[in-house]
């Protein structure tokens, strides 16, 4: 099992990877336009950390790292069916908190969730309370009224991929 975090680089092996990723939101994001998520995951400005078993896409979560801003925005988050309430959904956002922190150098992510997925974010740490400087994010996020809007703040040292096995 792997976590990879990539964006549309024009590597082969990642394209491929992605586009399976795309095909995990598209079944299990039924309300979100097939072309939306194409769009975003195969955007350069975006990022996609995937779950990686036996060389295939598991799921993952699809994000745009505003660096200047020093947040993210989620835009997709979903594991494949048959592989859900195993732990992957937790494990996939500790190593997306890490590599956030670490490589994009980003101190929060703010996401529209679906009602049906806010217990998970809560599980990782999100509030329906906005912490965040509202200049910080406002105009930069999509207004989407499908979802709730949460925030995570994302701890300056804890070793989140220590703490997931
Ligand atoms: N509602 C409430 N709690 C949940 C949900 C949910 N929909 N899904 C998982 N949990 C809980 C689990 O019970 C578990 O709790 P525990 O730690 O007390 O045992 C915890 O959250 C983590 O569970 P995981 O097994 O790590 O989660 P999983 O691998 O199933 O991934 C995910 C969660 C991504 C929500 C997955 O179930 C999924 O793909 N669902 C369908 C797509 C979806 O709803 N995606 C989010 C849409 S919002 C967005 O994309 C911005």
């Amino acid at each position: 099992l792997k976590f990879f975090c990539c964006s549309n680089d024009g590597v082969d092996q990642h394209m491929i990877w992605l586009i399976g990723l795309k095909n995990i939101f598209a079944r299990q994001l039924p309300n979100m336009p097939k072309e939306y998520i194409v769009r975003l995951v195969m955007d350069r400005t975006h990022k996609s950390m995937m779950v990686i078993r036996h060389n295939h896409v598991v799921g993952g979560i699809t994000y745009r790292p505003y660096a200047s801003q020093r947040f993210g925005e989620i835009a997709f988050c979903a594991i494949t069916a048959d592989e859900q309430v195993k732990g992957y959904g937790t494990r996939l956002m500790n190593h997306l908190k890490q590599h956030a922190r670490d490589i994009d150098g980003l101190t929060h992510f703010l996401t529209y969730a679906d009602n049906n997925a806010v217990g998970y974010f809560v599980k990782q740490g999100f509030t329906k309370e906005i912490t965040l400087d509202k200049n910080r994010w406002q105009g930069y996020i999509k207004d989407y009224d499908g979802g709730i809007l949460m925030e995570c703040k994302i701890n300056l040292k804890l070793p989140y991929t220590d703490l997931a096995t």
